[in-house]
């Protein structure tokens, strides 16, 4: 992506760090954020300095990547799987982060050159999808468009381009008209903090609305398509992404609109054989309870903005049920959600 005239990816590795756009500040400051340890590159995962399924994945290959790195004393053997515990323990739902730990740490047994070796290539993998589905979600996009999404599958979700957004990227590239409706996405605000800032910097028409507004302007007719990401797609097609997407599935079936998902094959989990099977990140309440944001002097501080005294519970995702989607835009084309036309899928690139 390019910030102020220079281009950057989401996450890569210099050397034995991991560098990443530090998100959790963003979009007041623009900051590179370095992880020197696999633990450090842990603690980014969990308190979402890099965030979205396919940076996910890809920091958590660099993190066992750089554990192979670290980890040379006589018990290696132990401390690595120690370390892949750790790094699967930093976002459960996540199925891209269970893809690259796993080739990152079969790689590495052969040495940690080649555990480096195979992170990078997850990480190119990860672009090389996001811009094949920008080219095949475009195709579902009409002349003049106004798309609505949740949460945030653009540049800063992935390593470079996006799932979500990468239809509306491409569109607007191939002059066509898109006009973005871009969920708020409480409790973290990843919609009105980074959806928004993505556009603004690639100037696409956008604007931000509150999370309760899309009933009201589907049934106004204001919205043609739905195009959101996944952070786990299941063998029967029930997909598994930010909470609040269940109820923009339910509100585009109502009012016949279409609903697509957009996220590329490593994001899908066959040995989950329908939504029941994938696990729901529960985070702290504090995420509800209190927003953050600058301070007069740039400094970021957290303020309390429900009743004192309250519990809340925070529930990361939710399941939509692949009977409320219109198709799955992947690398490979776009595919209906049932099992058999996502085993054909995978067929196709055995
Ligand atoms: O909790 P996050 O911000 O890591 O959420 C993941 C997501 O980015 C969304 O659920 C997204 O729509 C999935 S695709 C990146």
């Amino acid at each position: 992506m390019i910030v102020e005239g220079k281009y950057y990816k989401t996450v890569w590795m210099e050397g034995n760090s991991v560098m990443m756009i530090n998100q959790n500040l963003l979009p007041f400051t623009f900051e590179i954020h370095e992880c020197k340890t696999y633990w450090e590159t842990c603690m980014a995962i969990t308190d979402m300095t890099v965030r979205g399924a396919g940076a996910i994945g890809a920091a958590a290959g660099f993190a066992m990547a750089q554990a192979f790195l670290e980890l040379q004393t006589f018990d290696k053997a132990v401390r690595l799987r120690e370390a892949r515990q750790d790094i699967e323990n930093t976002r459960p739902t996540a199925r891209n982060l269970f893809y690259a730990v796993e080739k990152v740490y079969q790689a590495g047994l052969e040495s940690p050159d080649n555990a480096v070796r195979a992170a990078n290539s997850i990480a190119t993998e990860d672009e090389e999808s996001s811009r094949a589905i920008g080219k095949w979600g475009a195709s579902l996009i009409g002349a003049k468009s106004n798309i609505l999404t949740h949460c945030n599958a653009g540049w800063l979700a992935f390593v470079d381009y996006g799932t979500a957004l990468a239809p509306v990227y491409y569109a607007a590239e191939n002059n066509k008209q898109v006009f973005v409706y871009v969920d708020e996405t409480r409790p973290r605000g990843q919609g009105g903090r980074l959806t928004a800032w993505e556009l603004y910097q690639n100037k696409i028409p956008h604007v931000i609305i509150p999370d309760n507004a899309a009933a009201s302007l589907m049934k106004e007719g204001k919205i043609d398509m739905v195009i959101v990401g996944a952070d786990r797609i299941a063998a029967n097609g029930d997909v598994a992404n930010k909470i609040g997407t269940l109820g923009r599935a339910i509100l585009a079936k109502k009012y016949k609109i279409p609903f697509y998902i957009a996220a590329p094959s490593s994001t899908f989990d066959l040995s989950c054989k329908s939504g029941n099977d994938i696990p729901i990140e529960k985070r702290s309440q504090d995420e509800v309870l209190y927003q953050t944001g600058p301070d007069a002097n740039g400094n970021m501080v957290k303020i309390r903005v429900c009743s004192p005294g309250s519990q809340a519970y925070n529930p990361a995702f939710d399941v939509t049920d692949a009977a409320l989607i219109t198709g799955i835009i992947t690398e490979k084309g776009i595919v209906k959600p049932n099992i058999t036309s996502i085993s054909q899928l995978f067929k196709k690139s055995e």
